[in-house]
């Protein structure tokens, strides 16, 4: 009879043991449509790493990059059906939420990345953090990818040698009057299509940083990138307001931890991907990167910025004033 017991008492607690471990964590989605090697790649892994670390057997974080889960068609409209928890357009891609962050479109507004980290983290550019709130979309944080380059199977040095040819755009109406200015046209196309795009000639040419010309290889589809420099390519990360307020409090702290963390990294390396990947496509020798010189450059500025002014009452005038101070 003892050894009956024993074995009874085994077995419930062997059922215990297996009842525990069947207490899966909570996934926690996080979608995004470039590929792991770039800075928002690394970043969501970044996140996933720190939220595993610190609240184990908890929480898992799926990051789903490559637009694998979620395209920029329907990322957004995802994350506010609870289908994915965080997702990090391009500030370009939140146009049919809020018309503030069209500012960041805005073409030559800022000088370089210092001066768009600096109004990022500014009042006003922190205030934009929460512009979709009424839409139940809250921002975690800005993440930097760099700044945008023509490409082309053309050397574009001046604008006249864009005009008549078709560029992708992210879905931003700034973007398509960007390439409206120089007689280009543009065509609202997602992320994932692109590479077909160029290698089919269906379009000549597009817009981009390095590290997303590298990572999707468009450099061995495009004979010339111009390094322009001329518009901003930065993310927000962003979740629901069901999901984040679902939360509980002391989870979401430690999560929002995690995720302050994760992009301070991405914000810290985003550079140095950019220029080693500007590397890397010039000794690939597939692509020809063509500068400009300074008249050619102002040629761009002339022919491009007349376009803040036909946005500048949706955007507030006060913010391109404050993201221009920021240049200072
Ligand atoms: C693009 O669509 O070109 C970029 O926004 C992709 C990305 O997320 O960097």
């Amino acid at each position: 009879p003892l050894k009956t017991f024993a074995m009874a008492a085994f077995a419930a607690g062997a059922m215990a043991t297996s009842f525990l471990a069947a207490a899966e964590p909570v996934e926690i989605k996080f979608s995004h449509v470039v590929a792991e090697n770039t800075p928002k790649g690394q970043t969501a892994l970044k996140f996933k790493a720190l939220v595993e670390e610190r609240l184990p057997g908890e929480y898992k974080v799926s990051v789903f990059p490559n637009s694998q889960l979620f395209g920029d068609n329907n990322e957004l409209a995802a994350l506010l059906l609870n289908d994915v928890q965080f997702v990090a357009p391009s500030l370009s891609k939140f146009e049919r939420y809020t018309k503030r962050l069209q500012l960041f479109d805005l073409p030559f507004l800022f000088k370089d990345m210092d001066a768009v980290e600096k109004f990022q983290m500014s009042d006003a550019g922190q205030a934009l953090l929460g512009s979709m709130k009424r839409k139940g979309i809250v921002g975690m944080g800005y993440l930097h990818n760099g700044m945008k380059q023509f490409s082309a199977n053309e050397p574009l040095k001046l604008p006249t040698d864009a005009s008549g040819k078709k560029f992708r755009v992210m879905a931003s109406d700034v973007l398509a009057a960007q390439f409206d200015a120089v007689n280009a046209m543009a065509v609202k196309k997602p992320f994932s299509e692109v590479f077909t795009l160029l290698q089919t000639r269906a379009i000549d040419g597009q817009e981009n940083t390095w590290s997303n010309i590298y990572s999707k290889k468009f450099y061995e589809v495009q004979s010339y990138i111009t390094e322009s420099n001329h518009g901003v390519l930065d993310y927000m990360v962003v979740t629901s307001a069901a999901f984040w307020k679902g939360l509980p409090a002391d989870k979401r702290k430690i999560i929002k931890q995690c995720m302050d963390e994760a992009l301070a990294y991405g914000n810290k390396i985003a550079s140095d991907k950019n220029a080693q990947d500007r590397q890397l496509i010039i000794d690939s020798g597939e692509s020809k990167v063509v500068e400009l010189s300074d008249s050619e450059r102002q040629a761009w500025i002339d022919a491009m910025k007349p376009v803040w002014g036909k946005f500048e009452d949706q955007i507030g005038k006060d913010m391109i004033d404050a993201a221009v101070a920021a240049n200072k």
